[in-house]
């Protein structure tokens, strides 16, 4: 712990926080810290207790923080690019897949990036896992966004699906193609070869999102602009979209899903392109409905805080279960510069809610977190 002085106000360093980050714990005269006797006496209490905190809080065995909105750097020391991404759990290794959007890449291509961590809060690079060249002819507008990887125990397969779209004919922009794309790879960071891509069950599909339940099985959450959102069950090698589970007549993207304690709990945001909109919330026994209507995740005049949903990870530890919120702050200028708003969401009693976002830690073998008051 360091103690800094500034205009006569004493700050500590605590556990939460960092570089110019400081507590105001104290508020003293300066030579009256160093000449009065009782306040000497008293800041040694104050440091005694203040170490036995920090003693209690490295005990617990909480890591290091996770910072929303700030850049996130990997081990290499560059920002992670894994937007509209997701995670996937192998193992006690987690691998975060998203769109990689740095400057200077051939812009004929597109690009998924992986990264891999064991506390969720230190990537290391593991590849470029697609980088790929318009695979169908689409156009050099064509697109590639919100890759998720499954990974399939029975064909031992890993199994990317992406949003793929393009204009038609010249047409729509770049998003009237509205498909699914699929890539399969060996390995979990190898390269990932393309299959195809498709409308899944014959509908338009936009954002996606991934979901596996507790008992294994995958489903394929997707944007169908005409109707809303719809959950869709894999087929066994999860190379296809074979059935449907419901479709929820909102019209949300970023679409999310999460099964804790006996609920299953989504999450979308509205169709505001990429300026951010408030993202909400709604709750269902069974994935097939019927589904509350849906509610604010946040206060709505914060507009989730300027981030975007795209997953929710359930971090089941040895004392208690958290979810992650994983969201996107999107720079549309600057793309290779957006951020991500992580945050445990606060959840109980059938009722989510993102808290203002802050620094703060996590224990991903005992689940518990910690954040920044
Ligand atoms: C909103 C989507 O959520 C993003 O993934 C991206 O497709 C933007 N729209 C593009 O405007």
């Amino acid at each position: 712990m360091n103690i800094y002085a500034n205009k006569n106000r004493y700050y500590f360093e605590g556990p939460m926080s960092h570089q110019g980050n400081y507590q105001l714990v104290s508020k003293s005269n300066a030579s009256s810290f160093h000449r009065s006797r009782p306040i000497r006496k008293a800041a040694l209490i104050f440091l005694a207790v203040v170490l036995m905190g920090i003693a209690a809080f490295s005990a617990r065995g909480l890591g290091q923080t996770i910072r929303p909105g700030e850049v996130w750097l990997d081990d290499r020391g560059q920002p992670i690019q894994a937007h509209g991404g997701g995670v996937l759990k192998q193992g006690n290794t987690y691998f975060w897949f998203g769109e990689e959007r740095e400057q200077g890449l051939d812009p004929t291509k597109r690009y998924v990036g992986c990264y891999s961590s064991k506390d969720l809060v230190h990537w290391k690079f593991r590849n470029l896992v697609i980088q790929l060249s318009d695979p169908e002819n689409f156009g050099p507008r064509w697109i590639l966004e919100r890759p998720k990887v499954f990974y399939n125990a029975k064909t031992k397969k890993y199994v990317m699906y992406m949003h793929i779209d393009g204009p038609v004919n010249g047409n729509g922009g770049g998003y009237a193609l509205a498909r699914v794309g699929v890539a399969t790879s060996d390995k979990v960071d190898g390269d990932y070869h393309y299959i195809r891509s498709f409308r899944p069950l014959g509908h338009e599909s936009r954002d996606i999102g991934q979901f596996v339940d507790d008992d294994g099985t995958a489903y394929l959450i997707f944007e169908d602009r005409p109707f809303g959102f719809r959950i869709a069950k894999l087929s066994d090698d999860y190379l296809d979209v074979e059935k449907e589970v419901a479709l929820i007549p909102m019209h949300l993207e970023g679409g999310a899903i999460v099964h804790y304690q006996g609920l299953y709990y989504a999450i979308g945001s509205e169709l505001t392109s990429w300026s951010p909109n408030p993202n909400k919330y709604a709750t269902a026994t069974s994935l097939s409905g019927p589904w509350t209507e849906f509610k604010d995740i946040a206060p709505p005049e914060t507009k989730t805080y300027g981030a975007q949903s795209t997953m929710m990870l359930k971090v089941v530890g040895s004392k208690t279960t958290t979810v992650i919120f994983m969201g996107d702050i999107w720079k549309p200028k600057t793309l290779w510069d957006s951020r991500y708003l992580w945050m445990p969401l606060t959840i109980s009693d059938g009722k989510l809610s993102l808290p203002t976002p802050r620094p703060w830690k996590l224990n991903v073998k005992t689940g518990e977190v910690e954040v920044a008051q």
